[in-house]
């Protein structure tokens, strides 16, 4: 035993920090690290993440040098042993690839040469600000050779590596594609989808020199579309063609036209990157209404603020398919008649989830009808027609207890006749006064004793 600690103990930090990080190996690792075996368990698997995550960004520079070239190291020497024919993913994040070039270089020679059938290349620098408006020049390029064996790749993910498109036809069996930290205009992003006519899932991060995001592509196989925190120099975007099931959004206020996306499932939309408050209310409220489709629907604080804003502040006029909302709020007052939009919008609404959440408060906010807050939750006022008669689960993450939680719970017990489960996730973390979880736990006790319209309601404090 103790000889085997001493081994363990004699291998680098960074090492074993490398193995816990090989999601498929945590338990490889929690279960046999002391075994004389595990390192040989761990050389043989197929899906290999060199992943440089151990660097510590708060470190100074020249320390963080030398983790890495314990890092590069490591990685030689683990190609070098390795001796399987094939291998299924391949995985490198590497913030100064400058400064390893020709290790990253034979890196690729390796997944190539094992016909890597997924591919994820993270050049990306964790210090870089996703809510600020910054560029980064790609700091790696594609090497040619990744080209040559593209066929038979299926996923492939590039951050800040840029790309030749008029090569990206090698890539013609690809059917996950993940770019981030680059610049791409549409153009390029068109001619991908041509070069690659199997790809169904597109994700884009942090790119830029987009004008507008336009897909129009009828037959299109593409299935899943993630826009996160991109530069769309005038916050359209189009899509029509492509049947989309999945659809995520993170960035600006836009304005939306999803044609006819009768195949969407699920739908997340997140504009906590707005800093101001415009009535642009309108612009959500059609977006909601081609998200009609959706039965699973995500939204954050700044679209509750803003979507009563246009002309209809009470709801859409044509309601939408949502069974299960997922609203990511501070339950603060400026989201009151948001909320209460969602309710009206959603007439079949099943499970509605109140992920409580530090919030983007707009400061400029005006509310679209004037009303007292708190009168707003009273159980007097008419209930929206999903809380009296199809709402069936109520769920609570990071529950703290506090008044307008309290408000909105007891008006959902007292109108909510269909309803089954309420869960109450306390949360975990401490307040700014010093309350612990303990204290939070003392005020879920006061949910039980609310006015309960349903006779066989079930409540859970988790
Ligand atoms: C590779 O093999 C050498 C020689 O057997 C060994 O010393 C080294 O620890 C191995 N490295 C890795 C990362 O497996
Ligand atoms: C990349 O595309 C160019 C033409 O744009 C072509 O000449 C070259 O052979 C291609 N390389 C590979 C590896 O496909
Ligand atoms: C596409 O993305 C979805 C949702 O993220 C995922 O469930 C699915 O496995 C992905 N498909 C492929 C072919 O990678
Ligand atoms: C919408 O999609 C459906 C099903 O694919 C199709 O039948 C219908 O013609 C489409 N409508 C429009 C307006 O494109």
């Amino acid at each position: 035993m103790n000889s085997n600690i001493d081994r363990i103990s004699n291998l680098p930090s960074s090492l074993l920090v490398i193995i816990a990080s090989f999601l498929p190996f945590k338990e490889a690792a929690r279960t046999s690290v002391l075994s004389k075996q595990w390192l040989n368990i761990w050389r043989d698997a197929m899906h290999i993440q060199f992943n440089e995550n151990f660097v510590k960004s708060d470190e100074p520079e020249e320390n963080r040098k030398v983790q890495r070239d314990v890092f590069i190291n490591f990685a030689r020497q683990f190609i070098a042993n390795y001796s399987q024919q094939v291998i299924k993913t391949l995985g490198l994040a590497c913030s100064k690839p400058g400064d390893f070039l020709s290790d990253i270089q034979n890196i690729l020679m390796f997944a190539s040469s094992r016909d890597v059938r997924e591919l994820g290349l993270d050049f990306s620098d964790p210090t870089w600000r996703e809510l600020a408006l910054e560029n980064h020049q790609a700091a790696f390029e594609l090497p040619l050779l990744v080209y040559e064996h593209g066929q038979v790749l299926r996923s492939l993910k590039l951050f800040s590596c840029s790309f030749k498109v008029s090569n990206f036809s090698n890539f013609c069996a690809l059917k996950t594609l993940s770019l981030g930290w680059i610049k791409i205009n549409m153009g390029s992003i068109s001619a991908i989808l041509d070069s690659c006519p199997l790809l169904e899932n597109l994700s884009l991060k942090k790119c830029w020199d987009i004008e507008n995001f336009e897909i129009s592509k009828p037959g299109s196989r593409l299935k899943s579309l993630v826009l996160e925190k991109c530069d769309i120099a005038y916050d359209g975007v189009l899509i029509e063609g492509p049947k989309l099931q999945f659809f995520k959004f993170s960035g600006n206020v836009g304005e939306f036209l999803l044609k006819n996306q009768s195949d969407l499932v699920k739908a997340e939309l997140d504009f906590e990157m707005e800093t101001e408050f415009d009535e642009i209310g309108l612009f959500l409220y059609n977006l909601l209404q081609d998200l009609f489709a959706a039965q699973v629907l995500t939204v954050c604080s700044v679209f509750l603020q803003i979507v009563p804003s246009g002309d209809e502040p009470l709801g859409l006029q044509a309601p939408i398919d949502v069974r299960h909302l997922i609203l990511k709020t501070a339950l603060h007052i400026n989201e009151f008649c948001g909320i209460k939009f969602m309710l009206r919008s959603c007439p079949h609404l099943e499970i509605l989830t109140i992920d409580i959440v530090p919030a983007n408060i707009l400061p400029d906010y005006g509310a679209p009808y004037p009303f007292n807050p708190h009168g707003f939750w009273s159980k007097d006022l008419m209930a929206e027609e999903c809380v009296t008669s199809t709402l069936k689960a109520v769920n609570v993450k990071g529950f703290t207890g506090m008044m307008n939680e309290l408000q909105v719970l007891r008006y959902l017990l007292h109108s909510g006749h269909a309803m089954e489960e309420l869960n109450l996730y306390v949360s975990g973390e401490g307040g700014s006064n010093g309350e612990t979880r303990g204290f939070y736990m003392g005020r879920a006790q006061q949910v039980l004793q609310f006015k309960k319209a349903s006779r066989n309601l079930n409540i859970a404090v988790l």
